[in-house]
């Protein structure tokens, strides 16, 4: 399905809405809809079960999104959290510098493709890809452009040379990709937190940040955290907020936003034992993730420019409609930030090590994830065009959202044969009422049954109960499986023990460790 096609269709089912959007929206922020709230509310509890209830050494915290200013001037922030903006003087539109770069790079990499796939359908069973990579003058020519393009922009990007990156994209000959000009503003850094005034303090004294990772908020807690649970060290702490971005370009709907929501842990570690972590969490993270989406769509991307506080870092890249992007970010954080916390703040952010009997700053390894972005990447996979199964007609078709049960916003809808039966409806609530005790399930009597199952394939749900006159006689019902479409009979007591394994998150965390 077409990114277009998906964003109307998560406004009109229910997933997402554009933020105040009776004074025509704000730009890059989104609002949940009632579908959406309930599959994003299932995202982070697979997130926080995972990470938190099945690890005896990782503890959760709720932190405040203010924090003391200083907060952001140790962590870096205040001096280093910048984007290259760059503007385009004739359409007056505004760009980050460093995504100019990359889309050309995305081009030069399509155009490669193309060369390859074409190749592919000349040779047939007998092409050898790597060989054809390997020899191919003009797949030579788009690799040499894509590695020299990005090598440079990962130095001017490391070094902080704005000169470097105006000068590469007046190499690259980028031209705006609206209107083709190619007049080009200089390239500035811009810094992306948000800053708001505190109380009655007026002037740089009282400026606080909304928070741009929720990181720092368990920097902050480490001696909090580790007094009160006594946890030894290897220990995590993990945490789902909010965080705010005043992001120069906002595009590709709810993948970048100025204010969003992450789920982050940060594992503390004897300094040394950084690169083992590092790699335990990037295949643990991985897993994670393939227990909902299959091995194609997601890859790991080392990064090419360290964040100030990493000396290693992967993203996990998910293939979005628009191209394989970031949707998890691991990094291994050093000692940076809480040597930076005890510097400023005066207090000791240490831990003593009975076993090497001396006292330390605790290396760092996080794995950070966009509550927003998994979101995207769970109904940009699970929405399809399809045709009907077990329909031999290909113009039989049906929209359907092929959520994983677990995470499927509603998990089961009762819908009574007929609506104006009082015996059916009244047995149909019943059960509505019964079964919502046990899981989130929906009553629905609005139109004929083909046109409710319809509307639950739309939004996921993994099984429709129909109620129907053998119900009255026999007490079972009709289970439709939103998958295959078969239909089992089902007594009306074994409901809860028929679907709630299949919708509840055991089989989906047990398949993730
Ligand atoms: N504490 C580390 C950190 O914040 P990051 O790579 O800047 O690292 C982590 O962000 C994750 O947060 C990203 O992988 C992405 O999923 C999500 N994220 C970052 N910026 C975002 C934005 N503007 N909108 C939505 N999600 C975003």
């Amino acid at each position: 399905m077409d990114f277009k096609a998906l964003t109307a269709h998560a406004k009109e089912y229910g997933f997402i809405y554009q933020s105040s959007e009776i004074y025509d929206g704000l730009a890059a922020a989104y609002d949940y809809g009632p579908n959406g709230v309930l599959l994003k509310n299932n995202l982070k509890e697979y997130w926080w079960r995972s990470m938190v209830q099945l690890h005896d050494n990782i503890v959760g915290i709720d932190a405040a999104i203010f924090m003391h200013p200083k907060t952001w001037k140790a962590s870096g922030h205040v001096d280093a959290f910048n984007d290259p903006l760059i503007d385009n003087k004739d359409s007056q539109k505004r760009y980050r510098a460093d995504v100019l770069v990359e889309d050309y790079i995305d081009k030069v990499e399509g155009k490669l493709n193309k060369e390859i796939a074409k190749a592919q359908k000349r040779f047939g069973e007998a092409f050898d890809e790597t060989e054809y990579r390997r020899t191919n003058a003009n797949v030579l020519r788009y690799q040499g452009q894509m590695d020299d393009a990005a090598g440079k922009l990962a130095t001017a990007m490391t070094d902080g040379n704005m000169e470097a990156l105006r000068q590469l994209i007046e190499d690259l000959d980028i031209s705006e990709p609206d209107t083709g000009s190619k007049n080009w503003t200089e390239v500035r850094q811009f810094n992306l937190m948000f800053s708001t005034q505190l109380g009655n303090i007026a002037g740089e004294e009282g400026k606080l940040y909304l928070r741009p990772e929720t990181a720092q908020g368990i920097f902050v807690n480490f001696t909090n955290v580790r007094n009160t649970t006594r946890q030894k060290l290897p220990f995590g702490i993990a945490q789902i907020g909010k965080a705010f971005r005043n992001e120069i370009v906002a595009r590709q709907f709810i993948f970048r936003m100025r204010e969003f929501e992450q789920m982050e842990m940060q594992f503390f570690i004897q300094p040394g034992t950084q690169q083992e972590w590092y790699e335990k969490w990037k295949e643990a993270r991985l897993k994670w993730h393939l227990a909902l989406h299959p091995q194609e769509k997601l890859r790991f991307h080392d990064h090419d420019n360290l964040a100030h506080y990493a000396d290693a870092a992967v993203d996990i890249q998910f293939e979005f409609p628009f191209g394989f992007k970031e949707l998890e970010g691991i990094h291994s954080r050093t000692d940076f930030d809480l040597t930076a916390h005890q510097e400023l703040s005066g207090k000791k952010l240490q831990y003593f090590d009975p076993e090497r009997e001396e006292s330390y700053v605790p290396y760092v390894v996080e794995t950070s994830i966009g509550a927003d972005r998994l979101f995207l990447a769970a109904l940009t996979h699970a929405l399809r065009e399809e045709q009907v199964p077990g329909q031999d007609d290909p113009k039989n078709t049906r929209t359907v959202l092929a959520l994983h049960p677990a995470i499927a916003p509603i998990k089961a809808a009762i819908m009574p044969l007929k609506r104006n039966n009082d015996e059916l409806v009244s047995l149909a609530k019943r059960i509505f009422d019964d079964l919502r005790f046990h899981f989130e399930v929906q009553y629905d009597d609005t139109g004929s049954i083909g046109k409710l199952y319809r509307r639950q394939d739309a939004v996921g749900t993994p099984f429709c109960i129909t109620v129907d006159f053998d119900s009255l006689d026999d007490n079972t019902v009709t289970v439709r499986d939103r998958d295959t479409l078969e239909q089992v009979r089902v007594r009306v007591e074994d409901l809860v023990g028929m679907i709630g394994p299949k919708v509840d998150m055991v089989s989906l965390l047990r398949s993730a460790q």
